[in-house]
């Protein structure tokens, strides 16, 4: 992934070739993290899906496999999930050093959308369909797909399942035998409607309240195509409690993204995850334009992984938020030369643009920035990345809502959905005396973490050469009586 294949990214999942969509079946097993993926062998377009594969030891480095799942008779091979079957719950065990590590997942032919289950005795290298499939069926062959499971306390296996605009849930106890156990989200108030849900996933969480309790609640992660915030496919998230066979939402009103940005779809966690962290990653793209990027060779790629918690803002309306940081093994990506912005605290009065890079020193096309602002009154101000052709994309604040503006970034005309600034609306007022960005830049992507990940930003961009510096600019009027101050930051070149 180190070539120099225009906008081949450095340090994100891409396919060698082709075209993939959604991540699938992520499970973690004996030191390794398996990565499955929508993957269409024969064309940079989407197509007759298969699993692709590719797998870590670290969630930095990655090394893509061989295909794991081809279409069958029953149909084309969607999205689902994988688990680590401990305790042979399945009977698919053949060795009793190795669980058995089941996928999940839709079977999309002639009789519509099926779920079908496949079983791998050697650590996840290869999978054998099993001879019962379907393990369910549709009762209206609608929309009916990506099955995600998980294993409750009680032992029991609970899948939630796209069903046109709602979730159902099932339970089984050896994942062949399923009952529908309950439904959420048909009334049109639970969440955004703007388009068919997909790829849902149900996990706890602890949260440790302003009161000092702590308490473990459920998320459950929906995405939406159309209807995101900025237009076409987004992820939208509920906190409340599962007890077993429903998922009763907290009624707070308005929906909750997981993601404000355009390019981060499908996101789901890993199953098994060691030490029991929420980790996802999304599709980083958008089904308005996905089947248009202009890339060459391969054509779709995954977010960095983020690690998922809930956190309560002390707020009536919508306290608990789940927020989403890079997760730490992302440092090692760091260049042990860290170059380190004026570590002396300094105001930006209105109308002035710093450098925080220097482009005889430092240029890098993948990047890693921490800035943290004191801004006691809510100024306009902007984070862009630049190149010297005057290529930019910027990352601000305006009055009421972060923005993030990709209408220079170079091609973006290869889609007329593509250009344009999208918003994202602050859970809370952003005058702070600690505000905490990053930032990780590949070569065609940024991913903003605001307000300690509270607001979470990622897009794709296709610069004619890579955006390799950085400034900040600090647009309020002139005289405006808003003030920011950079108390410090960091910028890492990152390794490929
Ligand atoms: C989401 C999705 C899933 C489906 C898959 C097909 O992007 O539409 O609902 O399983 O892609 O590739």
């Amino acid at each position: 992934q180190c070539t120099r294949e225009q906008h081949r990214l450095r340090y994100h999942v891409s396919p060698a070739e082709h075209w993939i969509n959604d991540p699938n079946g992520m499970v973690y097993y004996d030191g390794v993290y398996h990565l499955f993926y929508q993957y269409h062998p024969y064309d940079t377009v989407w197509g007759p899906m298969h699993w692709g594969h590719t797998i870590s030891t670290d969630l930095v480095a990655w090394t893509e496999l061989p295909i794991a799942l081809y279409p069958d008779e029953i149909g084309d091979i969607f999205s689902g999930s994988s688990v680590v079957d401990f305790t042979n719950s399945t009977g698919f065990q053949t060795n009793p050093d190795i669980a058995p590590i089941v996928a999940i997942y839709t079977s999309a032919g002639g009789e519509g959308q099926r779920q079908s289950i496949a079983y791998s005795n050697d650590k996840a290298m290869t999978f054998t369909k099993y001879e019962g499939n379907p393990v369910l069926t549709d009762p209206n062959s609608g929309d009916f797909r990506d099955p995600k499971v998980r294993k409750l306390l009680n032992g029991k296996w609970v899948m939630a399942l796209a069903v046109g605009n709602k979730i159902e849930f099932f339970g089984s106890d050896d994942l062949k035998t399923w009952n529908k156990l309950s439904e959420f989200g048909a009334d049109p108030e639970q969440g955004s409607h703007g388009g068919v849900w997909e790829c849902p996933d149900l996990f706890p969480l602890n949260v440790t309240l302003a009161a000092g309790v702590t308490l473990e609640m459920w998320v459950l992660i929906v995405s939406i195509n159309p209807g995101g915030p900025n237009r076409g496919s987004a992820a939208q998230y509920f906190v409340g409690d599962f007890n077993g066979t429903h998922f009763i939402s907290n009624p707070w009103v308005n929906t909750q993204w997981l993601d404000w940005g355009p390019d981060n779809y499908a996101a789901v966690t890993f199953s098994n995850e060691p030490q029991n962290r929420v980790i996802a990653m999304g599709w980083m793209n958008n089904w308005l334009y996905a089947n248009n990027l202009p890339t060459v060779a391969w054509r779709g790629q995954m977010t960095i992984p983020r690690t998922l918690e809930l956190r309560d803002l002390n707020q009536t309306s919508n306290p608990i938020r789940l927020t989403s940081v890079p997760t730490s093994e992302l440092e090692a990506l760091r260049n042990p030369l860290e170059y380190v912005g004026n570590n002396a605290e300094f105001t930006v009065p209105p109308q002035t643009v710093i450098q925080l890079t220097e482009q005889a020193t430092f240029k890098n096309p993948a990047m890693e920035l921490e800035i943290t602002l004191e801004i006691t009154e809510q100024p306009g101000f902007s984070l862009c990345a630049y190149n010297a052709g005057g290529e930019e994309i910027c990352f601000g604040f305006n009055e009421t809502r972060w923005y993030l503006d990709r209408s220079k970034t170079g091609n973006t005309g290869f889609n007329q959905e593509y250009a344009g600034t999208l918003y994202a609306t602050a859970p809370r007022e952003i005058t702070a005396e600690e505000m905490k960005i990053r930032v990780f830049l590949d070569v065609s992507s940024f991913e903003v973490f605001a307000d300690d990940g509270l607001t979470s930003m990622t897009s794709l961009f296709y610069a004619n050469e890579p955006l390799d510096m950085l400034y900040l600019n600090h647009w309020s009027d002139a005289g405006s009586s808003a003030t920011l101050k950079v108390k410090n930051f960091k910028v890492w070149g990152l390794v490929c």
